[in-house]
Formats: structure tokens, sequence, C-alpha cells
């Protein structure tokens, strides 16, 4: 018995790194997996046999989660062939460092749209079908920096922040309906978003870290596995830190 048995569980930007080890442990645990990613190559193909490989129905949907029109369209089709949404992670997201300064307009639009508007797009295309559910659980991919802020991440920060602003309100809104909404605030995790940083930056990380180490995209799938099962049923509109107590 899984966790997970009989659900159906949207991803975005599950190709790889803390989308694609979401995506795994909730086939772990027994659910149907859609995942979508901006080019469905190779890479993400394989991704699709992993799921597979847990017994349970996998397919990845090529999709800009910025678009609207894009993303009614790929959720519609997700309906379509799995027949019902229970879960949705909105996870996909990049970053375009700078301080203020310099940050130009485009910067700041690309970074608001794929991380923010994204969710607004999944959430605002699931909703009806989740109501028609009476049950739902909806998980926003926030950032510890959505909380703290960060220098030289105006664009990053302001679009986590938005994102635990929209979870809370998404709970306020479909809590009667028996939808959840919740956010996760993940610290530093060791992915491809932060390969580029070098040794001396990420010593420097783990100093700030109490469990003295960075996090893992499982560590984070973990918390999204809690928040997308029953085992969160009394659980809405709140902020989970995995951050191992980075910010407190
Ligand atoms: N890695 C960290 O330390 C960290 C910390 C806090 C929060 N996060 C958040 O976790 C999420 C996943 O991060 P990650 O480290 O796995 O990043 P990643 O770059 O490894 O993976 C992100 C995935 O999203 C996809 N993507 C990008 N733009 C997209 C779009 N417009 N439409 C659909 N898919 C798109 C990418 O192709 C990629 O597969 C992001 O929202 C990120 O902001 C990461």
């Amino acid at each position: 018995m899984g966790l997970l048995d009989g659900k159906t569980a949207i991803v975005t930007g599950a190709a790889r790194g803390i989308g694609k080890a979401i995506a795994l442990k909730f086939a772990s645990e027994g659910a149907n997996i859609a995942f979508t990613d901006l080019v469905i190559d190779e890479n993400a193909k394989n991704t699709e046999k992993e799921i597979e490989a847990f017994g349970v129905k996998a397919k990845g949907y090529a999709s800009n989660a910025a678009n609207f029109e894009d993303t009614a369209n790929v959720v519609a089709q997700i309906v379509k062939d799995f027949g019902r949404v229970d879960i949705l992670v909105n996870n996909a997201g990049i970053t375009r460092d700078g301080l203020m300064m310099r940050m130009s307009e485009q910067q700041w639009d690309m970074v608001i749209n794929v991380n923010l508007k994204s969710a607004f797009n999944f959430i605002h295309a699931i909703t009806p079908v989740m109501m028609k559910q009476k049950t739902g659980s909806i998980i926003n991919m926030a950032s510890v920096v959505g909380v703290s802020g960060n220098a030289g991440q105006c664009n990053y920060s302001a679009s986590k922040a938005g994102m635990i602003g929209l979870a809370k309100s998404i709970a306020k809104e479909l809590g009667s309906r028996g939808v959840r909404a919740n956010a996760i605030a993940p610290g530093f995790i060791i992915t491809d978003m932060t390969a580029a940083l070098t040794e001396e930056v990420r010593a420097e990380w783990a100093k700030q870290i109490p469990l003295r180490r960075g996090g893992t995209p499982d560590d984070v799938a973990n918390v999204a596995t809690f928040l997308a099962s029953d085992l969160s049923s009394y659980v809405t509109g709140q902020v989970i830190h995995c951050c191992g107590g980075m910010n407190m």
C-alpha cells in the first residue's frame, strides 16, 4: 500500500532536479504521473521510463508553464488522458540573478512569468477539476528567499514570496471544496540550478546551515509527499521550510 495509491499528480518542470525527484517519489507511493517540461527530449523520455518502472502510468508533456493558453491546453489533455488530477505541484522555476541596479526588465519579467505566473496558469486550469472532484492538494515550490529576501535575487525572491501568498489565498478560497494548498520553501538544494556556484560559495552556505549540508532533491520530495498525501489532511495554507534549519 502506497501513500498515494490511485491518485494522479501533475508535476511541472519535472524532467530533472527537484521536480523529477518528486515525480519518482510520488510514483513509488503509487501515484500516476503527468509531468511537464519545456521540451520532452531524450532525458525527459528517460524520466518517463523511470517513473513507469514503479508500475504506474506516466506521461511527459512539452509545455511552457509561463504561457496561459499552453497550460490550459496541456491540463485539458492531461485530464483527458488520466481522467482526474488529485495533486498539482507547481515546481517549474528559473533564476536570472542580478542586483537591482543592473537588473533588466527582461530578467524581471522572465522570472516572474516562469516562477509565479506559471502557478496561476496551472491553478486556474485545475481549479474546476478539483472543485468537481471535491478533493485536491496543490503544492507551490517557493524558497527560503521568498521569506527572507536575498541581495541579487529581487526578481526570484519576489516570485517565491508570490508563490506563498498564492498558496495561502487558494487555501482560503478552496478549503470549503476539499482542496488544500501549501508551499514548500527549500533552502540550498544540490541540483543543476545550484551547480554553477563555486566551492567557496557552497562552503559559505553550509556554514549557515545547522544541519551542515546542502539538501538533496529527495529531501524536498519527502516533504512534497507528505503534503500530497492524506497524512496532511488537516494542513492547508502553510509554508514548510526544507532547509536544514537555515531559515527559522
Ligand atoms: N535548487 C535549489 O537550491 C532550490 C531552492 C529553493 C527553491 N528551488 C525551486 O525548486 C524548483 C526546482 O528547482 P531545481 O533546482 O530542480 O531546478 P532545475 O533547473 O534543475 O529544474 C527546473 C526544471 O524546470 C524546467 N523549466 C524551466 N522553465 C520552464 C517553463 N517555462 N515551463 C516548464 N518547465 C520549465 C527546466 O527545464 C527544468 O527541467 C524551482 O522552482 C526552484 O526555484 C530550488
